[in-house]
């Protein structure tokens, strides 16, 4: 692989070939800076929120706390979240998701025109994301990680879409459970699958066996910066975290093709984790206030 190289022509056909790519380079610590802070801010809240003691002689306040030095104590103040309550570090997560930091981050502008590259499509084509996460996968935790599966399943499975995956905050090793893929394997198309619910875990829905067997598993080590860009149909599957005490951050995105005919916006829906607007109006100004006009 040329991973060093900007020549994206080039690495047009080892994305063909392979069916990935992974580009160096994309982003600098300052933008991990940037993610740092919302994560440290976010978990800052969170424990303030649901009176989980912080010790500040241990943990720095918000305006000291630094990156990348202070990313263990990071690590320890999530885990410490975690052993609370799983809930709260979803909520971290789902906050994290529409910061304004995140969303400068994925909207990266090489991201972007390399996707279109590699996608086909016409440089002022729109690209359209939603699904676009930093994981945060604490060791020894698999309840969301993922047998080798396509993404077709997993999402709206008409779009046409390109998926990307990265380090994020530190790199990506065997221990802490970086990415694995099938060299090729996007050139089965739909590859035969079966389809697992599971209690107590994330669906998974499993390619079969004879199809993984003929192609090479890759664990795709990754330093900070690095992005992987692969195949729709590129069969891949999550690592598991070994290590004792460190969190692997992770980038796992989409974008989908708006301009194709089986294009059709998602609906989006958000749900308020405590009441919604109608229910803390009836808690306001009680029922009594809340009229039924017919036309
Ligand atoms: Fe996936």
């Amino acid at each position: 692989m040329n991973e060093g190289k900007n020549n994206y022509e080039d690495r047009l056909k080892e994305f063909k070939e392979n069916g990935y790519i992974i580009q160096r380079g994309i982003y600098s610590d300052d933008d991990f800076e940037e993610l740092f802070i919302a994560f440290y801010d976010l978990a800052l809240s969170s424990a303030k929120r649901n009176s989980i003691f912080i010790d500040f002689d241990y943990f720095p306040s918000l305006n000291k706390a630094s990156y990348p030095e202070d990313l263990k104590i990071l690590d320890k103040l999530l885990l410490m979240i975690l052993k609370e309550n799983k809930s709260f570090i979803g909520e971290i997560y789902d906050a994290f998701s529409y910061s304004s930091a995140f969303l400068r981050f994925v909207s990266n502008r090489k991201v972007e025109e390399i996707s279109k590259i590699l996608l086909g499509v016409e440089k002022n084509t729109t690209l359209y994301g939603w699904t676009n996460r930093v994981r945060i996968d604490p060791p020894g935790d698999n309840r969301r990680t993922y047998g080798w599966h396509q993404e077709i399943f997993y999402t709206q499975p008409r779009f046409t879409y390109l998926q990307t995956w990265a380090p994020v905050l530190r790199d990506t090793t065997f221990e802490n459970g970086t990415i694995w893929i099938k060299e090729g394997s996007h050139k089965e198309g739909i590859a035969k699958q079966t389809w697992n619910e599971i209690e107590g875990r994330a669906t998974q829905v499993l390619i079969d066996k004879e199809i993984l067997n003929k192609y090479k598993s890759k664990n795709l080590k990754m330093k900070k910066g690095d992005v992987l860009f692969f195949n729709g149909f590129l069969a891949h599957s999550s690592g598991n975290n070994i290590t004792s005490d460190e969190i692997r951050y992770s980038l796992v995105g989409m974008w989908n093709d708006t301009s194709t005919l089986d294009f059709r916006a998602p609906i989006p829906n958000f749900t308020s984790r405590t009441e919604s607007a109608k229910e803390y109006f009836i808690k306001k100004f009680g029922k009594s206030r809340i009229n039924k006009i017919k036309n």
